[in-house]
């Protein structure tokens, strides 16, 4: 056990004094006791390294190597997708694939008070996130008669209402024994001057979840893995909390991933063509031979606006944290120290207890610095991975912000959007503005289709009227 007196030369050790003058004030024992226990859990010697990185000498790293873009599968390419979607269809029968969304992040941008699943994002019925992929997956079961567990992803901050919220719906029709959640890790923040710890207040440190990076260690420790290879799951459909329009199960893509001769069946990913030159996805790139996703922020900008004979962009495959990932993959990063992935630092703003003053500070600009692993930092860890591509309105339509770019609005009308291509499709007119929007505002529930084919056996209008507000479920 770290005595006081050990802790304080830790503490000392990686520049916290501000915790030392703190802990050895005239204050309530209870006080100290948390303080003290929290730092205690804490790798002190690890986090005065990383304070020296990321803080206190910060130079970003140049990126290495020889970047080129990644190959990847198109859309019109000439692969065989309908053999790969019969052995994906032959996974998903057989109860070998499992759901997993990452749903620990602050959500900070949107500024919805409560985990961001619960927010009621679908376009006219304001189904809540959390319900919109749970339909998926109870028509997904339905559909190829097999049971979908569902690994749910969430943080300290946000586990206890996350469970809550499932049980209120009474797990939205999902056998609740089939629905696991667990925790990941959490990071001290750090002030970004100083790299001091945060208090959040006088009896807690400011910590923020470790990342969706953070997702290996926490399948491991948390005994989800072990649940899966009990239930005989080989593989996980990955996708973030925040997309209504990810495929809870994609046979094409699972079928690719796991069958495919340039795939080690570890570590997959979907695309989409890039909007623009400098639009804020990550970029799927191969450095010396090896895929990678490259953050839009450490592209380098010659690279990002390089053009093609035909005009399009050379760097052109825009990551959408949509994954598969195979079971066995976990167990080899977490079990090799080689494998650790790395941290990054954003900044960001974090309200703070500041003890000069004894008062909560809420900053107007980014105060501090928060260390968090990527998930795709898992891809050149994989012996072979692959890219597929995909419809960015089939499958992207993010609730990142409360307005502008990657909002609600934006996210409902893509869901518009898909909704009526996929009624077009079934022979239904839809109503268009001169523009080509859709003048109308419609909701299909994933339990009436997951895909245009499925409504085929759906009765249809001939046509919707403009204006009108429809749902089909
Ligand atoms: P974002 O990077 O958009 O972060 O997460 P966020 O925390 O949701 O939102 P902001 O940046 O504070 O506005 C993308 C996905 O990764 C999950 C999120 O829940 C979301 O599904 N995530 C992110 C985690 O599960 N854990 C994390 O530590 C961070």
């Amino acid at each position: 056990m770290t005595t006081m007196t050990d802790l304080i030369t830790q503490l000392e050790a990686c520049h916290q004094h501000h915790l030392v003058d703190y802990l050895s004030k005239v204050m309530p024992e209870s006080a100290r006791k948390a303080i003290a226990a929290q730092l205690g859990e804490i790798d002190l010697d690890q986090l005065g390294i990383m304070i020296e990185k990321y803080v206190r000498n910060y130079t970003p790293a140049a990126s290495a190597g020889k970047i080129a873009p990644a190959q990847y599968y198109s859309l019109d390419g000439d692969w065989d997708k309908a053999s790969f979607k019969a052995k994906g269809e032959e996974l998903i029968r057989a109860s070998k694939i499992a759901c997993f969304t990452v749903a620990g992040g602050q959500g900070s941008r949107l500024g919805y008070d409560g985990p961001k699943g619960c927010y009621p994002a679908s376009c006219v019925t304001g189904k809540p996130l959390f319900a919109i992929f749970a339909e998926g997956i109870l028509a997904s079961q339905e559909k190829y008669d097999a049971v979908i567990p569902w690994y749910i992803m969430t943080s300290p901050l946000n586990h206890d209402a996350t469970k809550s919220f499932f049980a209120e719906h009474d797990y939205f029709g999902l056998d609740a024994g089939n629905v696991q959640f667990f925790q990941q890790g959490v990071m001290p923040s750090l002030d970004a001057t100083t790299g001091e710890i945060l208090l959040a207040d006088p009896m807690h440190l400011a910590t923020n979840p470790d990342g969706h990076g953070g997702a290996f260690k926490a399948l491991s420790v948390s005994g989800a893995l072990a649940d899966m290879r009990t239930r005989g799951i080989e593989h996980m459909s990955y996708f973030q909390v925040d997309n209504p329009h990810a495929m809870v199960v994609d046979p094409v893509f699972l079928g690719l991933h796991a069958f495919a001769t340039d795939s080690s069946g570890e570590f997959s990913s979907k695309m989409v063509a890039k909007a623009s030159w400098d639009e804020k996805v990550g970029v799927f790139c191969d450095v010396d031979g090896v895929t990678q996703v490259i953050e839009y922020s450490d592209m380098p900008e010659e690279l990002a606006k390089q053009i093609n004979e035909d005009g399009t962009l050379a760097f052109n495959a825009g990551s959408i944290a949509i994954h598969a990932i195979g079971v066995g993959f976990i167990d080899k990063i977490v079990s090799n120290p080689e494998y650790a992935l790395p941290f990054h630092r954003a900044l960001k703003k974090v309200a703070y207890f500041d003890l000069s003053i004894g008062q909560t500070v809420t900053p107007s600009e980014n105060n501090a610095v928060k260390l968090e692993k990527f998930v795709f930092d898992g891809i050149p860890l994989a012996a072979k991975s692959i890219v597929a591509e995909t419809d960015r309105v089939e499958e992207f339509a993010p609730v990142k912000n409360a307005t502008g770019n990657d909002s609600v609005e934006s996210s409902k009308a893509i869901q518009s959007e898909r909704a009526a291509r996929w009624l077009e499709s079934a022979g239904v007119k839809i109503p268009r503005k001169a523009d080509g929007t859709v003048d109308a505002i419609i909701e299909i529930s994933p339990m009436i289709a997951l895909c245009p084919e499925d409504l085929s056996s759906v009765d249809l209008p001939d046509s919707i009227e403009p204006g009108a507000t429809v749902t089909l479920e």
